[in-house]
């Protein structure tokens, strides 16, 4: 095994070289026995106190070496650009790509054998995966795990109250002190936000994908349990490097169908799609929009999380976690699909059971029959859009509106509570240039606040699309990912006020009623208004990133260049 290290390729060097590379680690007090072939696992961690949802990690890598060290690894611990989605301007989602590089250039220049990424807060998750496909050495993903559920003036909340809060505050219904309050009643323990928002999707994604111990989803952070399976993770990616058991092993296409299926049953976010299409991209496995709505058409909502249903991630834990909801869905599931444990997914959920119906529904009797996304086709989005049917009122799947544009997100922001805005509740609203190159990084603003006076009705939802995202947090009638975006001048770059707009979920149709003729007319008058950017990351994201029914990902990073180390020099 010494022979087929690639960390010997450094630390098994004799003469100038070997000692080199020795000799300076050697000065954090590592004994010359750690050198001589163990496997080299490197501790990908995204701690960052600027990350509060990772804030942990620190702890949570110790357990891991452990794991390591009683397994007879090395541990090396290194930490690469951290994504909070909460504090980083303009959106978390701008950097993904670069973060990714950061841990593919990270991963394929040191002397590591095998790695496990410490994930958590929502970009965390699919940058790390992103970086270490393109890699592809044995890898193991150790998610952060939920925060516990949020208690409030007596009752349960989370992050998805944020947004009714935000209502009710605007709505006169609730007061500022109040709000301040119920600030650190929702985050009141370490981890990462306790519904079905991106974060729990991520840490779902990677389970189902086969990238982590059976469990890892739903364990809460503040759960010593946690710390467990940070620790048999430890031990286990190293006997993944005795095995040679690589990413491209457990990453098939069928593992993909796999994630998409326990996806749309659980109910997860949206940005569920663009990330899997992005880590899809850089394993070379083909991978569409369209197979999100094929693969998850028949398949029923049946875990009962907010924002589409009612509990929190703690109470899927304690329900069983993902493995029984896996369980649910075998008439679904590739079954046989390899995961990081060396066991078939099928062998990891089998065994398992669910503690509690409320929670985990069975397939015959699910929460809702709709379930995962609906990608929807039509001259609005001539390359698909998407729509999360089970957080949508079913009123409004089929509707037809006059559009109320707004240009950008300023637009948005200086008019929306105007009350001379022409609108009600029948209306669409359309927000243009939050797209990957026009806002630049496509923010979650898809799910734009409700105007005042429609929520001064008393009522809470409008048909809204735009070229944005959403957060996995958020609910509504939205349409997100508009594709081509508005700043690529397609057909949704030229709605204008009063234009008639006809969405129909069953059919999966999103339909500008403006004829060809008008809209190649428009076309030709069309102008780009966003900001473009001429140095640093910003232009080089600009010039390559590729549209949400892509990924998002850059054009240049598609792909992998494997573990060989770009060039050696010695
Ligand atoms: Fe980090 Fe929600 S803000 S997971």
């Amino acid at each position: 095994m010494k022979d087929k290290l690639r960390s010997q390729g450094w630390f098994g060097k004799t003469g100038k070289d070997g000692f080199i590379y020795r000799a300076w680690m050697k000065n954090q007090g590592i004994p010359d026995y750690e050198f001589r072939g163990k496997p080299v696992i490197g501790i990908c961690n995204t701690w960052s106190e600027l990350t509060p949802c990772n804030a942990h990690f620190r702890e949570l890598a110790e357990s891991v070496k452990r794991g390591i060290s009683e397994a007879g690894g090395f541990p090396v611990e290194f930490p690469v650009m951290s994504l909070g989605e909460t504090l980083i301007k303009p959106t978390a989602m701008l950097y993904r790509n670069l973060a990714s590089m950061d841990v593919e250039e990270s991963i394929r220049a040191n002397p590591v054998d095998g790695v496990v990424l410490l994930c958590g807060c929502d970009k965390t998750t699919p940058s790390l995966v992103m970086g270490a496909a393109s890699v592809n050495i044995p890898t193991l993903v150790v998610s952060g795990g939920p925060m516990l559920t949020g208690k409030f003036q007596g009752r349960d909340i989370s992050t998805s109250d944020v947004w009714r809060f935000n209502d009710a505050v605007r709505a006169g219904e609730m007061t500022q002190e109040d709000l301040t309050v119920a600030e650190a009643c929702m985050c009141r323990s370490r981890g990462h936000c306790a519904v079905m928002g991106t974060a729990s999707t991520m840490a779902c994604m990677v389970e189902s994908l086969g990238l982590s111990l059976p469990g890892n989803a739903a364990i809460p952070a503040a759960d010593s349990r946690r710390k467990v399976l940070a620790q048999m993770s430890g031990v286990r990616i190293v006997e993944m490097v005795k095995e040679n058991l690589r990413m491209s092993d457990i990453l098939t296409r069928e593992a993909f169908e796999n994630a998409i299926i326990t996806n749309a049953a659980i109910g997860g976010s949206t940005n569920f799609i663009i990330h899997l299409l992005a880590i899809a991209g850089r394993m070379g496995v083909p991978l569409e929009l369209q197979d999100f709505d094929k693969l998850s058409r028949n398949v029923p909502f049946i875990v009962n999380l907010q924002p589409s249903g009612k509990y929190f991630m703690e109470d899927l834990y304690y329900a069983g976690g993902l493995p029984p909801v896996m369980k649910e869905l075998d008439g679904h599931l590739h079954g046989g699909c390899m995961t990081v444990n060396g066991r078939t997914i099928k062998e990891n959920y089998d065994t398992t059971e669910t503690y509690n119906r409320e929670v985990i529904a069975t397939v015959d009797k699910p929460f809702n029959p709709l379930s995962g996304v609906a990608i929807l086709r039509g001259n609005l989005c001539e390359n698909g859009a998407v729509i999360k049917p089970s957080a949508a009122s079913p009123h409004l799947l089929k509707h037809t509106g006059k559009a109320v544009v707004f240009e950008d997100i300023e637009d948005y922001k200086n008019r929306i509570d105007d009350p001379a805005l022409p609108l009600d509740e029948n209306s669409v609203l359309v927000l243009k240039n939050v797209g990957p190159i026009g806002y630049p990084g496509m923010p979650e603003v898809g799910n734009m606040a409700m105007p005042k006076k429609i929520l001064a009705k008393g009522i809470h939802d409008m048909v809204r699309i735009s070229d944005g995202r959403m957060s996995g947090t958020g609910f509504g009638t939205v349409i997100l990912h508009a594709s081509p975006e508005a700043a690529l001048g397609g057909n949704f770059a030229v709605i204008q006020n009063g234009d008639m707009i006809s969405l129909d979920v069953a059919n999966r149709s999103l339909t500008l009623e403006v004829s060809d003729e008008e809209l190649t007319r428009r076309k030709k008058a069309w102008k780009p208004i966003h900001k473009k950017y001429d140095r640093g990351y910003v232009s080089l994201y600009q010039k390559h990133v590729q549209q949400a029914h892509l990924g998002a990902d850059m054009d240049y990073l598609v792909g992998g260049s494997g573990s060989e180390v770009t060039r050696d020099s010695h």
